[in-house]
């Protein structure tokens, strides 16, 4: 079947090529989902489409990329995977390629290229401002586990757009040639003569792409404000396990609720591609599996992407169990919402507590403190991404630590694996227990360090066998230029209040010694980058990410509950939890998952995201002290 997802990131000149096949298969698909009443919207302004923009958008062949086709919304229904609907002034806000909104407005050159320093000169290159505030090496944080950095790379996938990996990945190769000085969507990052590891290898240069945008896609005249386009939908509704991004392939049985499922080696998969998909690393003949209408990216979003749709049928069957009487289109939509539920309480009230600090979280509104209802959407504020969100969880590749330890399922150190290695390559895990071994090793070993030091396979070589070299957090830096990013002292000055004017303004979150790094790279504290700043900061009071990172992720956590009418503590939405049934998805941890569909994890420490010690010993799944979830609360007397 051919993929929607691939028609945006095709470069230009293969698009022509399937611009054909594209309206037949958009024609049929229409003819099918789309019903006789769909209207059609503007990407960009969220109104239906008048007939003068339908033709402007007709003749740059771009209709289907620029606007959004829409069943009329029902106020009373679930939930819709394409996002349409969620608000009901704007139906098409919260579907894919709608815009993303921005904490600061984008501030970018001529042709949408990074602007200039105060003093008009270019910035220093990505790569050496990086290798300047970033060190190599390794360094543990003995507190957290890897799945700290697995679940928010994971909660990051549900929002995040990975067409700007892909497209340098998979489409445009060729920016580090001469070929790639001619295409304008080639924006490599050069390597300095001296750089400190490459000095020695002769490589000057590392593969990276434009990020799309409404102009790059002709939906926005050149010149108007830079809009990104994403692939995913804005809002919290694991679209990376229910497809809603990559094809419009339908995983439902319809029977019972459940999914479609493969048995691979004994154990559950979501169905497997026949070709060799996105899995670039897949070894065959062995390896063959490759999640089908799913993303096969690093092996932890991949990971947690299979747990969570095994999950959708846990729940499923559960409460098939408890409600014989139900339907199937009952039980798949009270099963996913559950499991959505459960994906956010377990981001909202677990792992970001951890990392930007419970009190903080709770002082600014962002997390209750009690475990009651909260309806706080407002129709005003829509279900946007903020572009600052998913580039501030960037700074977390600083805490990811690329070794990949395996255990057994009795809890024994096995051996050591590079994550490049396993990474796009989803063919190994049903292999040799590796699933198994991978999920065991997940909750046992530590986390990389919050700290100025990256891991070097992160910083060398983040594509493992794809590319010689690559610098994800040089990526990260060049990115944030790409995109317009606002200076750094705005963000902060947006973020305290106060006004930053020199270098010695920074010392409420930077130390001296950093704030001498800064200056070796930037002549004025006006040119500092976000990226840089991250990289540079403490950690916030009581938390462990940078002061400037919790406010962006602040801004946007709240806006994400406030914006979402369907957001699963509100007491009045369709198909509202009862408060018994909120606080049985409210007692559910991820340790309480992995129990329940995680491969041989029978024992396993109640904090799952902190490390194994004293408090939070190794703990029987069968104990009341492991977060599993009660589906008791959703008896239907009516059944029986
Ligand atoms: C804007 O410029 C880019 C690069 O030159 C081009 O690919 C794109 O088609 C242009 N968009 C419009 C609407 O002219
Ligand atoms: C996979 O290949 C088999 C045999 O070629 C074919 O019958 C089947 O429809 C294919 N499945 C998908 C999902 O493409
Ligand atoms: C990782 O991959 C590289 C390159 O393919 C290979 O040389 C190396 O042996 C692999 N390491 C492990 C532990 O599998
Ligand atoms: C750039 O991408 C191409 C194609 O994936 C790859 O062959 C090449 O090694 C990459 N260049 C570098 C410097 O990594």
């Amino acid at each position: 079947m051919f993929s929607a997802f691939l028609s945006y990131v095709l470069p230009q000149q293969d698009r022509k090529a399937v611009i054909m096949l594209k309206f037949i298969y958009l024609f049929n698909f229409c003819w099918l989902l789309c019903g006789v009443h769909a209207v059609v919207y503007d990407s960009i302004t969220g109104e239906p489409a008048t007939e003068a923009q339908l033709n402007y958008y007709r003749e740059r062949n771009n209709l289907e990329i620029c606007t959004v086709n829409i069943k009329p919304c029902d106020k009373n229904e679930w939930k819709r995977l394409d996002g349409s609907c969620n608000n009901l002034k704007y139906p098409s806000v919260g579907t894919q390629r709608t815009p993303t909104t921005r904490i600061l407005p984008p501030i970018l050159g001529p042709n949408y290229n990074p602007v200039d320093t105060v003093d008009g000169k270019p910035f220093p290159l990505a790569r050496r401002v990086r290798c300047e505030l970033l060190s190599e090496g390794k360094a543990s944080d003995l507190t957290t586990t890897q799945l700290v950095s697995y679940y928010t790379l994971f909660a990051s996938a549900d929002i995040n757009s990975l067409h700007d990996v892909f497209n340098y990945m998979q489409y445009i190769l060729y920016c580090c040639e001469e070929k790639g000085k001619f295409d304008y969507m080639c924006t490599p990052n050069k390597i300095p003569k001296d750089d400190p590891v490459h000095r020695y290898s002769g490589i000057r240069c590392m593969n990276l792409t434009r990020p799309e945008s409404f102009q790059t896609h002709g939906c926005l005249e050149n010149g108007t404000t830079f809009v990104r386009m994403t692939t995913a939908t804005p809002v919290f509704d694991l679209s990376q396990v229910y497809n809603a991004m990559t094809t419009s392939e339908d995983l439902r049985v319809y029977k019972n609720g459940l999914v479609k499922m493969e048995i691979d080696h004994g154990k559950l998969f979501p169905p497997s591609t026949n070709d060799s998909g996105n899995c670039f690393l897949n070894e065959p003949p062995r390896e063959t599996r490759c999640n089908r209408a799913h993303f096969n990216t690093a092996i932890g979003p991949v990971f947690f992407a299979i747990i969570f749709y095994r999950y959708h049928n846990f729940i499923a069957n559960e409460l098939h169990a408890l409600n014989p009487c139900w339907d199937d289109d009952r039980l798949y939509y009270t099963a996913r919402d559950i499991n959505i539920a459960i994906s956010m309480q377990i981001l909202y009230y677990e792992v970001m507590p951890i990392l930007m600090g419970r009190e903080n979280m709770i002082r600014d509104g962002i997390i209750l403190d009690h475990d009651g209802f909260r309806d706080w959407y407002d129709e005003d504020v829509l279900p946007q991404m903020s572009d600052e969100f998913p580039y501030s969880l960037r700074w977390l590749h600083t805490i990811q630590e690329a070794d990949v330890k395996l255990y057994d399922g009795d809890g024994y150190y096995l051996n050591t694996v590079p994550m490049i290695n396993v990474s796009l390559r989803t063919g190994w895990l049903p292999l040799d227990y590796n699933m198994e071994k991978f999920t065991q090793g997940s909750f046992r070993q530590f986390s990389g360090a919050y700290d100025h030091i990256i891991d070097f396979d992160m910083s060398e070589r983040v594509l493992g066998g794809i590319s010689v070299s690559s610098d994800v957090s040089t990526s990260d830096l060049s990115k944030g230029r790409y995109f317009g990013l606002q200076p750094y002292v705005n963000y902060r000055q947006h973020c305290t209040g106060r006004s930053y004017t020199t270098f010695w303004h920074l010392k409420d979150a930077i130390s001296t010694e950093r704030i001498h790094r800064l200056m070796q790279m930037y002549h004025d504290v006006r040119d500092v980058e976000l990226m840089s700043g991250l990289w540079s900061e403490k950690p916030v009071p009581g938390g462990m990410v940078p002061h400037t990172m919790y406010c962006l992720c602040a801004e946007q956590m709240l806006r994400s509950v406030i914006s979402d009418r369907h957001w699963y503590e509100r007491a009045d939405r369709p198909h509202a939890f009862t408060l018994e049934q909120l606080k049985s998805v409210r007692k559910v941890t991820v340790a309480g998952v992995l129990c329940d569909v995680g491969d041989s994890v029978t024992q396993i420490q109640p904090s799952a995201f902190e490390s194994i010690s004293k408090a939070n010993r190794i703990t029987s799944c069968s104990s009341s002290k492991i977060g599993t979830l009660d589906v008791s609360a959703w008896k239907d007397s009516e059944c029986s």
